[in-house]
């Protein structure tokens, strides 16, 4: 069979992105322009700075992966692109690109939802093995995604409120950590003990989950030790939080697995860097018996080898947009 490359086009926050990927499974090469720099001042992504400084990179993040790939747009057999969901401005900026070069270089468009990404950065590392569970988890999402073939998704469970990186980034800068606060959680828990007692959350028969509970005990908790003059223990309470967090990731993971036959776990999404999380997802699999993949941390976070993988078996699916492709801000994954 011909080889595929993929260009795959990634815009949806504050990281502009491209990059080829052969066959879905082999990474060319991919240049990313990170703004966290550049948010940091204002403790999150600022929609309308993000959108000026994809305007200002897409070209140049695009020049810059085909040169590395040493390839020219011809040899290029598709172009996917993330849709949504995301910040709309954000997400126009990547896609005017892909339908401009899609439209001058008569190459398909490829329209790829940012969670099918997610869940594809696996395959970057890893053959994806049927029934699958995705474990998605991000600043913007918290779902069990269920995968019985390439490119079928079927959500089985999610957060009712919060996702788990918001619930994070903002428990962080409650005790003090500079946005994004998520992974420097992480870091000062590996020297604290849990000795703060915080609510399980959403202790039900279902595969959803809920953070804003928990994100509101922290926020209490911080406040009442400030009124009496106490001192927190930050890393302490980082330890606390994120045991109740990961406990009840992988009490629902657990239940998914068991109740739907899974054959392999996949984590995706920036949290999925999180060493508890994976350390105990880790520690699951081996009890059940199941596959686990965990994407290195340079596919955890946003990046377009994740877009173009996905891109790849939407291809072989005949996915096909039009140039008349819009993006949207919220989209469910189908
Ligand atoms: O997937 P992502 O890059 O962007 C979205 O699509 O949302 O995820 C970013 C989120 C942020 O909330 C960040 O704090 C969180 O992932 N994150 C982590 C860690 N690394 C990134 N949260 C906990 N522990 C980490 N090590
Ligand atoms: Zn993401």
């Amino acid at each position: 069979m011909k080889d595929i490359y993929i260009l795959g086009i990634e815009s949806s926050c504050d990281e502009t992105s491209a990059s080829i990927v052969k066959n879905g499974r082999e990474e060319i090469a991919t240049v990313i322009s990170s703004q966290i720099d550049i948010h940091k001042d204002f403790g999150g992504v600022v929609p309308e700075i993000a959108s000026r400084h994809h305007v200002k990179n897409i070209t140049i993040v695009l020049e810059e992966c085909l040169q590395k790939a040493n390839m020219k747009m011809e040899e290029i057999d598709a172009i996917a692109i993330t849709y949504g969901p995301g910040l709309i401005g954000s997400l126009l900026v990547g896609l005017e690109a892909a339908k401009t070069l899609s439209f001058i270089y008569n190459k398909p468009l490829i329209p790829v939802h940012h969670i099918a990404g997610h869940i594809y950065a696996n395959s970057l590392v890893q053959e994806l093995e049927f029934p699958l569970l995705a474990v998605v988890v991000s600043g913007g999402h918290t779902e069990l995604i269920e995968m019985k073939e390439h490119y079928r998704f079927k959500k089985i469970g999610g957060t009712l409120d919060d996702a788990i990186g918001e619930c994070y980034d903002k428990v962080a800068r409650v005790i003090g950590l500079e946005y994004p606060g998520g992974p420097k959680l992480d870091k000062l828990s590996t020297e604290g003990k849990d000795t703060y007692k915080l609510p399980i959350p959403l202790k039900d028969n279902s595969y959803n989950f809920s953070f804003s509970g928990l994100k509101s005990a922290v926020i209490n908790l911080v406040h009442n030790e400030n009124q009496r003059k106490n001192e927190i223990r930050q890393a302490d309470l980082a330890t606390s939080f994120q045991n109740v967090v990961v406990k009840s990731i992988t009490s629902k993971v657990k239940k998914a697995v068991l109740e739907k036959n899974i054959k392999h776990i996949i984590i995706a999404g920036g949290v999925a860097a999180n060493r508890v999380l994976r350390k105990s997802m880790q520690e699951l699999a081996e009890e059940l018996g199941v596959e686990l993949s965990v994407p290195p941390i340079k596919y955890c976070t946003d990046n377009a080898a994740m877009i173009a993988a996905a891109g790849y078996y939407a291809y072989l699916d005949k996915r096909i947009g039009s140039l008349n492709l819009n993006s949207k801000s919220q989209d469910t994954l189908k």
